[in-house]
């Protein structure tokens, strides 16, 4: 295995998660190429980057000079030839089977012999995606949480091809970024952790829905009888209603599991547009 710090990285996507997978990776030392379809999007990216150094320095986490040289080991391209170059390479577009499928397929063409190909994906399994290339042995789950420069843990995720290589590697550079990763062995839909928020959050709702306790009394039994930072319904606000109800359909569709049967009230919020903070109102309201 290379040096951990000089392996190149590029990231397709410069979205919420992809800005942060960036951005721990710089901070790491290595070289990064982030990747989107416009310019507009890398720019935003490429801010919302700028202005989380700029926290870590105000709060004395990172030195100004630290911050200055981690921006300059990213460089943004709408190019996917970029890609050409980096010894792990790590997806974050959109949660469509489809478009993972047609970047993976792009990705099988362009990325050097050994490149590990890792997808951010949070549900969809990795053989799915691992299946569109020549390469499955080195298609892996590194399933980062958000907010990335915040949130310590990494699930990393076998597919049914992934090899022993290609995991080591995924470990090696995820905690070389800070993070503390857990294995997933198979990639069942949901893989653990989406698996058990679902689970959870299905479960919260249809005890709303029924009338039999009130959200906050919901999220309060969570958060002080478990101990959790916050309550199923707080956290559906927080990642998006929508979210949650396509991941519970994906991993219903998978499994037939009627714990993963999303209550009605989750799809009519989702028709409503109450899908939570983003739209400032889920299962709770929010100011705009
Ligand atoms: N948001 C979360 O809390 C979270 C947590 C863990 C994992 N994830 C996963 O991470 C992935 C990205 O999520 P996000 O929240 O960052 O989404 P996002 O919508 O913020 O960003 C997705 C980005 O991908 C870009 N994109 C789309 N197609 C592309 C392509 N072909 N090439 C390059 N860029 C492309 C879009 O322009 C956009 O900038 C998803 O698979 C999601 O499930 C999200």
């Amino acid at each position: 295995m290379t040096n951990a710090t000089t392996q190149q990285i590029a990231v397709i996507g410069a979205g919420l998660m992809g800005a942060g997978i960036a951005q721990v990776s710089a901070q790491a030392g290595h070289p990064v190429v982030l990747r989107d379809v416009t310019d507009a999007a890398l720019q935003r990216g490429l801010d919302g980057i700028r202005a989380s150094y700029a926290k870590f320095v105000s709060k004395g986490k990172l030195t100004a000079e630290e911050a200055e040289a981690a921006l300059g080991r990213i460089t943004t391209t709408t190019d996917l030839g970029a890609v050409a170059e980096a010894d792990i390479v790590v997806e974050a577009v959109f949660e469509q089977l489809e478009v993972k499928e047609s970047v993976f397929r792009e990705l099988d063409k362009l990325a050097k012999d050994g490149a590990v190909l890792a997808s951010n994906t949070s549900a969809i399994p990795i053989t799915r995606i691992a299946a569109v290339t020549e390469r499955p042995e080195f298609v892996v789950g590194v399933h980062f949480f958000s907010p990335v420069p915040m949130m310590k843990l990494v699930e990393l995720v076998r597919g049914y091809k992934t090899s022993d290589h290609a995991l080591a590697v995924a470990r090696q550079f995820a905690e070389g970024v800070g993070k503390e990763v857990v294995v997933v062995n198979r990639d069942v839909a949901g893989f653990v952790t989406t698996r058990l928020i679902t689970a959870l959050v299905v479960e919260a709702a249809k005890l709303y829905e029924s009338g039999v306790a009130s959200a906050e009394d919901i999220d309060t039994a969570c958060r002080l009888g478990f101990g959790h930072a916050m309550g199923p319904l707080q956290t559906a606000d927080l990642t998006g209603v929508d979210i949650l109800l396509h991941a519970a359909h994906n991993i219903y569709s998978e499994t037939k599991d009627e714990k993963f049967a999303a209550p009605e009230i989750m799809a009519r919020m989702v028709t409503a547009g109450d899908l939570g903070r983003k739209s400032g109102r889920g299962f709770y309201p929010y100011e705009k």
